[in-house]
């Protein structure tokens, strides 16, 4: 599908914000609104990538770990992108001579990587890490919305600072366990676990053993983990000087 609207839009966007305060009185309101709408942020804009490659198929009815492909999230600050030997270690048996697999056929002989198009971006003067959050327990459907079902991927969230600033206030409201974190599904509600105490320390019975529990809501288990996951306070974690180095 041809993209919509250009991303120059965002340029429009930032000029357009400049001429707010004029027009306060007035017409404010509505380019407000047109400011924060989802043309504007470039959420769900869907982006041509040299080959359809679907999230829905591969991650919604195969069931591949995300980590499969992006192999650095847990480790670096980038996600990044597979190199295309890891679709041909399927792709060698199945499909293998289809149309849309050429440019993969083609990357892989001449060694030269496919040109994927970075949907997601922060400005350069804008520090951002994938291992310290996926390392502390924020899911990926956090950030990235319903990967699993989407064809062509879209951003789902603004990236505004507001965006993160949400979640750095209160980020008990998305946490999860550890190895929940590429459950595209997780709720926490009804979700069976360690049980932690006041300081974030599992539990024990009298055999050693972590004492499980059921728990009830997001809130319960967030703040269970925020302590577990030695998660800073708001004001650390609000800091220009943590984003802006
Ligand atoms: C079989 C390999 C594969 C698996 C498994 C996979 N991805 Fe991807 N992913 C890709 C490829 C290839 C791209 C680049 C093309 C595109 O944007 O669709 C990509 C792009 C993305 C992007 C867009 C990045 C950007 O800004 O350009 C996100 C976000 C993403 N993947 C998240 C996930 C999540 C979350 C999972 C697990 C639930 C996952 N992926 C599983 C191969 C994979
Ligand atoms: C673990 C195995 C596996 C890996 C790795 C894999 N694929 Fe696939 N892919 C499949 C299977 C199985 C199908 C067939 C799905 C179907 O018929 O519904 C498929 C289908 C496709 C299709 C056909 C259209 C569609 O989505 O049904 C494309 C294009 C594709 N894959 C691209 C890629 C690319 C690009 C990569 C590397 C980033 C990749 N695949 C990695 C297993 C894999
Ligand atoms: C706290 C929010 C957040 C979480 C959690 C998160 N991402 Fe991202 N992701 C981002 C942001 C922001 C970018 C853009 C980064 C940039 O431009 O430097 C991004 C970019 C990406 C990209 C594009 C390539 C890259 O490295 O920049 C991929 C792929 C990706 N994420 C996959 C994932 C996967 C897979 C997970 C879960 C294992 C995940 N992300 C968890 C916010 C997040
Ligand atoms: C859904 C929740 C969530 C969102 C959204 C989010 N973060 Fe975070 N972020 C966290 C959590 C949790 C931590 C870990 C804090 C800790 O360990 O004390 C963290 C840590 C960080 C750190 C590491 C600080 C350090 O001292 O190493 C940086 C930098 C950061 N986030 C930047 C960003 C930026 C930039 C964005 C937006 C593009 C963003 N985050 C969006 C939850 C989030
Ligand atoms: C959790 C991460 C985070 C923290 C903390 C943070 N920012 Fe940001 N900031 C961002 C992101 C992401 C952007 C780029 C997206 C945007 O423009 O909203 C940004 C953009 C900006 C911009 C450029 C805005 C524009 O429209 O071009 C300024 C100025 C700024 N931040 C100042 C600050 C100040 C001052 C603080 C401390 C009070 C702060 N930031 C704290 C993440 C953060």
């Amino acid at each position: 599908m041809a993209q919509v609207f250009p991303k120059s839009m965002n340029v429009v966007a930032r000029v357009s914000l400049l001429a707010i305060p004029l027009l306060a009185a007035g017409g404010g309101v509505t380019l407000a609104a047109l400011v924060r709408s989802d043309y504007v942020t470039g959420a769900r804009e869907v982006t041509e990538q040299p080959i359809a490659f679907s999230h829905k198929h591969h991650v919604g009815q195969l069931g591949i770990d995300c980590k499969y492909c992006h192999t650095a999230v847990y480790d670096s600050a980038n996600a990044g992108f597979p190199p295309t030997k890891t679709c041909m270690n399927c792709h060698q048996q199945i499909w293998q001579a289809a149309d849309i697999l050429a440019p993969a056929r083609d990357s892989y002989s001449r060694g030269i990587p496919i040109a994927w198009t970075k949907i997601h971006n922060v400005p350069h003067y804008t520090y951002f890490n994938h291992s310290i959050h996926v390392n502390k327990g924020v899911g990926c459907v956090s950030c990235h919305g319903q990967i699993d079902e989407m064809n062509l991927v879209y951003q789902s969230k603004t990236l505004y600072m507001e965006w993160c600033l949400d979640c750095h206030r209160a980020p008990e409201k998305h946490l999860r366990p550890l190895d929940e974190v590429q459950n595209m599904r997780f709720t926490a509600a009804g979700y069976k676990g360690p049980e932690y105490d006041a300081e974030g320390k599992v539990v024990t019975d009298e055999h050693g053993h972590p004492k499980m529990k059921e728990y009830r809501n997001q809130s319960e288990l967030g703040l269970a983990l925020k302590k577990a996951h030695m998660i800073r306070e708001p004001q650390v974690l609000t800091n220009c000087s943590i984003c802006h180095r």
